[in-house]
């Protein structure tokens, strides 16, 4: 399954990417607005900062919602730095959007899903990636991983190679989860992926193993 981190802060991400299991960022627009990157400009030039720390793919989000405008602004995106990759609401526009820029070759992912309906759109549309919001879901008491088994079904019986990108990842158990239902991609805070890291057992463990080499070792 591929780590990806959800957020604009260039220190978490910084920090994502040494640790050496990051695959990807994503971003949008509440996401930058909490870094206070505001102005065109200043969004931009973040995203190219994004792209200078990590390797892997950069989802950028267009801010448009008619076919006309998310084109022009999407392919002006994917042109700042071949790790863009085009980020559009599921909305008509933004399907008719994906169909385009799948036929130009350009990387999309399909974002606000939360339907399986959607995420089989979104897919037929040439979709590289589809956006569920799990932690959304799971807000207003609707199982999110259950959307993404569905959508892995429905992915599978067809052989889609969109790749199910669940987001909105609150926590480690998500990420467990997501990697036990199959989920291609996780996206979530610095927190979901170091949570990981942790067990009492490996803290006591550690402890104890420094301890007697002391003993032994002066
Ligand atoms: O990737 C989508 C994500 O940014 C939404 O997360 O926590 O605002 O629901 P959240």
């Amino acid at each position: 399954m591929k780590f990806f981190i959800d957020t604009a802060n260039l220190d978490d991400i910084k920090e994502a990417q040494d640790l050496g299991v990051l695959d990807g960022v994503t971003t949008n627009p509440s996401l930058m607005a909490k870094e206070g990157i505001t102005g065109q400009e200043n969004i931009i030039n973040h995203y190219k900062k994004i792209c200078d720390i990590v390797t892997g793919d950069v989802s950028a989000e267009v801010i448009s919602t008619d076919y006309e405008t998310i084109i022009k602004e999407g392919e002006a995106l994917a042109k700042l730095h071949e790790q863009i990759v085009v980020k559009v609401p599921m909305i008509k526009d933004g399907v008719k959007a994906i169909k385009y820029f799948s036929d130009k070759g350009i990387r999309t992912n399909c974002t606000l899903v939360f339907s399986a309906g959607q995420a089989l759109l979104a897919a037929k549309a040439g979709a590289t990636y589809v956006s569920p919001f799990i932690g959304r879901l799971d807000d207003i008491s609707t199982d999110g991983l259950n959307l993404i088994e569905e959508i892995r079904l429905i992915y599978d019986n067809y052989g889609f190679e969109t790749q199910i990108l669940a987001a909105s990842v609150r926590h480690t158990m998500h990420v467990l989860h997501c990697a036990k239902i199959g989920s291609d991609v996780m996206t979530g805070p610095l927190s979901s992926i170091e949570g990981l890291l942790k067990h009492p057992l490996t803290d006591s463990g550690l402890a104890k193993f420094l301890e007697d080499y002391k003993k032994g070792n002066g």
